[in-house]
């Protein structure tokens, strides 16, 4: 037999999807799980979402449709990044895509050749260096560490440009520390694109997910609107995770690029879901805050709760839906931790490696689960926990 591409065997998966079918197989088994590996809300797009959805089905709206999305929902996006985010974006420079993650994948197609270097965030969401490499790309870690607060390093990210550095991704807040970069590390982000002439690949999908402060995007900043691509969607921000819809804000000059990834690929994204989405947009029954504030109240639940099992240590993330817990002390790996937890405790999270060799000694949990499930979670923790504090070094 022929052998695969050779792209394949560079590319790899998602650890948090890798957890969740071993948890849906002991599920399977009769056993109770707790799934907190997982980055999707426990909430559903609001009924007027849902109601425009079968309106849309009922006109008919079941056809292809414009490549790069239907003009009232580019009209309806620009409109409303103008409002949460304070950008002035031109409707013509809207992508809608299949997904956030489609349209991350088709931003690094445009944009790389092989032997490009891509600066990307390690831990970080764990596709950015997979497609970097399946695309014949160089990924090129900068580490999120602990003693900077989990914040970018510009002084690092600096020391790392060369000629082929191309593009340089950010992600903020990020998964999995759930860090919102400071203005001043954004700002001197934005200057080092600027000086070295990289594009900056903004992935802005937990953006409505802050816990305080006002969100101010790579995009924001003097020089920038030529060279960021915003990637965002409404699987976290509207829980619309299953919808499968993602959208680019590009430059003028990248738009046709992108387009014709989409022409080639699935062109066009189904036309009831876009029209659909400009009703979640309009937010009327305010869903986006009252799922934040939910958050934000299991966010103080959780990491109170979290920080009296033994070895565990975590500080209240900035935003996002995720608690990064170091567990150091435990004298544990993560790995024989997240199997111990879901082996025996039933409670599903994922070994910090999962993101890139910099969460080594850290485990992410989602708190996108209901208070009393995340109780009970760290119950069944607490439980299991005596094996670690029994033998802290023997693992
Ligand atoms: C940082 C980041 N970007 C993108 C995505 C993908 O979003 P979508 O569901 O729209 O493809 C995720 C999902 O977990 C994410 O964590």
């Amino acid at each position: 037999m022929r052998p695969l591409a050779s792209r394949m065997s560079v590319m790899s998966g998602e650890g948090a999807l890798s957890v969740f079918a071993r948890a849906k197989e002991l599920e399977k088994q009769g056993r109770s799980i707790i799934h907190l590996e997982l980055g999707e809300p426990d909430f559903h797009p609001a009924a007027s979402v849902n109601e425009a959805l079968n309106r849309a089905v009922r006109e008919g709206k079941d056809r292809y449709c414009p490549v790069i999305g239907v003009p009232a929902l580019q009209q309806a996006l620009a409109e409303y990044l103008r409002k949460t985010r304070n950008l002035n974006v031109s409707p013509d420079n809207v992508v809608i895509a299949p997904g956030c993650k489609i349209a991350l994948f088709m931003a690094m197609m445009a944009l790389l050749d092989p032997g490009d270097e891509v600066l990307y965030p390690d831990p970080g969401f764990p596709v950015y260096a997979s497609i970097a490499r399946g695309l014949g790309a160089v990924p090129v870690a900068f580490e999120l560490s602990e003693h900077n607060h989990f914040q970018p390093d510009p002084d690092e990210i600096v020391a790392k440009i060369t000629p082929r550095t191309k593009i340089l991704i950010t992600n903020s807040p990020g998964n999995p520390t759930g860090t919102v970069y400071t203005d001043e590390v954004q700002r001197r982000l934005a200057g080092l694109a600027v000086d070295h002439d990289l594009l900056v690949l903004s992935d802005e999908i937990y953006a409505r997910i802050i816990y305080g402060g006002k969100y101010i995007s790579m995009m924001s900043y003097p020089g920038m609107e030529e060279r960021t691509l915003i990637v965002d969607g409404f699987s976290k921000s509207f829980a619309m995770t299953g919808w499968r819809l993602g959208y680019a804000i590009a430059p003028p000059r990248i738009v046709p690029a992108l387009a014709m990834l989409a022409v080639n690929t699935y062109t066009c994204v189904t036309e009831f879901t876009q029209y659909a989405a400009i009703e979640a947009l309009k937010d009327r029954e305010g869903a986006t805050a009252r799922m934040v504030a939910e958050f934000s109240r299991r966010r103080e639940q959780f990491v109170h709760d979290l920080n009296r099992v033994p070895g565990f240590r975590t500080l209240p993330p900035e935003g996002a839906f995720y608690t990064w817990v170091k567990i150091d002390d435990t004298g544990w790996s993560a790995e024989d931790l997240c199997h111990v937890m879901l082996e025996e405790g039933g409670v599903a999270a994922i070994p910090g490696t999962a993101f890139g060799p910099h969460g080594k000694g850290f485990i992410r949990f989602s708190f996108a689960s209901s208070t009393a499930r995340l109780q009970e979670a760290v119950q069944r923790i607490l439980q299991v926990s005596s094996q670690w504090q029994r033998m802290p070094a023997s693992r």
